[in-house]
């Protein structure tokens, strides 16, 4: 009688294992897998500012270009920013909100792209989120995260030509520029702000990076500006867009932003208001790290 149960105790046990194993979708009988429908999710820091808000735009249309078959969706990843616009009637998902929209409408295939400057916290919270996401069962068959703007070697020195590229017309020989990112103080890959410094350092000597976040800091920069006897100082972004940090921290009047304690010191400041995504050259290096995601699922 005993020798009896163990097949079948043996059955029941294999086919446990499998249902635990394999998603309950390929043992449910309606098994066929659905056909691929593939989604980009951009997601962004997010602005209320108008003006930046055309600099997404030009991502937008960029990537809709070079991915015409492909839904392209957005969310941004600040609550606060969301919650502004959400008052101005303007709907912006999270990124955790999107990818569930996407699941709802029966997209199989999903590659996110982050549109951060680098691996950080932002990206690290959203990395694992979709991920979390991605793992789901009934969901997406494959969902891929695209790598941040400063991601290797190659990817600085994309960026460094770019930016360099569309430095002010007007400046002259001995002046400067000084580069504000937003860096990340309490995340390892603050240092990438280090070597994005010395990238540029090594293509234009009166360039100068520093962060309002993380490191370096505009401190640091001072006494390079003052041994390399500059006078004057143009003040851009180095964000995707020109947003609050731009328009206060780097360019205000308030007596902490970067121009009045340039000023304070006796340089002369002159600050562009343009976020780096209005760039195409850096669009498209994003779009590359995307390009490289959507590899997976031809
Ligand atoms: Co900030």
């Amino acid at each position: 009688m005993r020798k009896c149960l163990y097949p079948r105790m043996l059955a029941l046990v294999l086919v446990l294992m499998i249902s635990f194993v394999f998603p309950r979708q390929l043992l449910a009988g309606h098994g066929e897998k659905a056909p691929m429908k593939k989604a980009v999710l951009l997601v962004a820091f997010g602005t209320s500012i108008p003006e930046a808000q055309h600099v997404y735009e030009n991502i937008d249309k960029m990537a809709r270009e070079a991915f015409p078959n492909v839904e392209i969706r957005w969310a941004y990843t600040s609550k606060i920013i969301r919650k502004k616009l959400a008052k101005r009637g303007k709907i912006l998902d999270s990124p955790e909100l999107a990818l569930a929209r996407l699941m709802e409408d029966d997209y199989t295939h999903v590659a996110v792209l982050s549109l951060h400057f680098i691996p950080g916290e932002e990206f690290h919270n959203l990395y694992v989120n979709a991920h979390l996401f991605g793992q789901m069962e009934g969901g997406f068959q494959k969902l891929l995260v695209a790598r941040p703007l400063l991601s290797s070697y190659e990817d600085m020195e994309r960026v460094a030509d770019a930016v360099i590229k569309h430095f002010p017309n007007s400046r002259k020989k001995n002046e400067a520029v000084v580069l504000m990112g937003h860096g990340s103080e309490k995340h390892p890959a603050d240092a990438i702000y280090m070597a994005m410094a010395s990238v540029f350092q090594k293509k234009d000597p009166l360039v100068f990076l520093a962060t309002v976040e993380g490191h370096p800091t505009i401190d640091d920069v001072i006494p390079e500006l003052k041994a390399k006897k500059v006078k004057k100082v143009y003040l851009m972004p180095f964000m995707s867009v020109a947003g609050d940090h731009a328009r206060n921290d780097m360019a205000g009047d308030e007596k902490d932003s970067w121009k009045s304690i340039l000023e304070s010191q006796g340089f002369k400041c002159e600050a562009v208001l343009t976020g780096m995504a209005a760039y195409p050259e850096i669009v498209n290096v994003w779009l590359d790290h995307l390009r490289s995601v959507l590899k997976h699922f031809e």
